[in-house]
C-alpha cells in the first residue's frame, strides 16, 4: 500500500530515544528515507536497527543540535545519503532536570541552568531550521518542517519558565518561519504533546503521577506514538494548507 511519505527524504532531531525515535520508524512505515541524529550514538544505531528491520531505509548522524557546524553536517548528511530533504522534523530537547536541579522558580534559577536550556530548545531548532530552509531553498519543490514544542509553548507551568520560555520560542520561530517561507512552499508547523511516556518524564512520572494526571481529562500519559502520528501527517501533502500551526496532542490537558 502506498504510504503518505512515499519518496520522501526526512531528517528528524533527537531520534534516539521517545518521541523523535518513534516518528523515524513511523515516517519510514509512510515510505520516507529518514535520517535519524541524535547526540546519543547508541540511541541512533538502535533507531536506525528498528527502522531498517521493519524494511525501511534509514542512516545515523551523530551531532549536537547546538553545534552550528554540526546541525550544518546533519544536512549535508542526509543530502549526500538521499539526494535532498523534504521533511524535517526538529525535535530534540531537553527539561529541567536535565539542565540543573528541578522544582526550580525564576528566582532560584542559575543563568547557566537557563542558558543550557535556551541553548538546546531553542537555538537547536533555529539553526535546524537555517540550514534546512536553506537546503529547501537551493533543491526547490519546497518541504514541510515540524518543530516540537510542547504545551508548555501554549501556557505557563510553575517551576518551568526557563523550559516554557523555550517552548513559546519555539512556537515563535514556527510561525515566523511559515510567514516567510510561504511562498516558497515551505510549510513549518509545530506538536505541542503534553505529557508523553518517555525517558524525560519519567522521574517527574515517578514523583506526581497522581498529581499530573488528575490535571489530563484522559486520566493517562500518551505514547510517543501518538504524536508521531500527528508529526507524519503535518509532513506529508495530506497537511497542505496548515502552516504556522501549533498542533496539540495532549489528552485534552489545555483544553481543561
Ligand atoms: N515527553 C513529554 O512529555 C514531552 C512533552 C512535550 C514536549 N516534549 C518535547 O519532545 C521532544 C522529545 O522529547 P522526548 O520526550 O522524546 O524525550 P527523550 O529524552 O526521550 O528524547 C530527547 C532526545 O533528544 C536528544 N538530545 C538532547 N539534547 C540534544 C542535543 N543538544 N543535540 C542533539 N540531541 C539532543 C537526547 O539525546 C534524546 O535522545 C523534546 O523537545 C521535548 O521537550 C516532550
Amino acid at each position: 500500500m502506498a504510504g503518505i511519505l512515499d519518496g520522501k527524504a526526512a531528517l528528524v532531531t533527537g531520534g534516539g530515544s521517545g518521541i523523535g525515535r518513534a516518528t523515524a520508524i513511523a515516517m519510514a512505515r509512510e515510505g520516507a528515507r529518514v535520517a535519524v541524529s541524535d547526540l546519543s550514538k547508541d540511541g541512533i544505531e538502535e533507531t536506525v536497527a528498528l527502522v531498517n528491520a521493519a524494511g525501511g531505509q534509514s542512516i545515523a548522524i551523530q551531532g549536537d543540535v547546538t553545534d552550528e557546524a554540526a546541525v550544518a553536517n546533519m544536512v549535508a548528511r542526509t543530502v549526500s545519503a538521499f539526494g535532498r530533504i523534504d521533511c524535517a522534523f526538529n525535535n530534540a530537547g531537553v527539561a529541567g532536570r536535565s539542565v540543573g536541579p528541578p522544582g526550580q522558580r525564576i528566582h532560584e534559577l542559575t543563568q547557566p541552568t537557563v542558558a543550557k536550556m535556551f541553548s538546546v530548545n531553542l537555538m537547536g531548532v533555529f539553526l535546524c531550521l537555517k540550514y534546512e530552509i536553506a537546503q529547501m531553498l537551493k533543491q526547490g519543490g519546497g518541504g514541510a518542517i515540524v518543530n516540537t514544542a510542547s504545551i508548555a509553548g501554549l501556557i505557563g507551568l510553575a517551576t518551568s519558565a526557563h523550559y516554557v520560555a523555550t517552548k513559546h520560542g519555539v512556537v515563535g520561530l514556527t510561525k515566523s518561519a511559515a510567514v516567510e517561507y510561504a511562498q516558497d512552499g515551505i510549510r513549518v508547523n509545530c506538536v505541542n504533546p503534553g505529557y508523553i511516556k518517555t525517558p524525560m518524564t519519567k522521574e517527574t512520572m515517578d514523583e506526581r503521577y497522581d498529581e499530573i494526571m488528575a490535571k489530563v481529562p484522559v486520566r493517562r500519559l500518551g505514547v510517543p506514538e501518538e504524536i508521531a502520528e500527528a508529526v507524519v501527517w503535518m509532513c506529508s501533502d495530506k497537511a497542505s494548507f496548515m502552516t504556522g500551526a501549533s498542533h496539540v496532542v495532549d489528552g485534552g490537558y489545555t483544553a481543561a
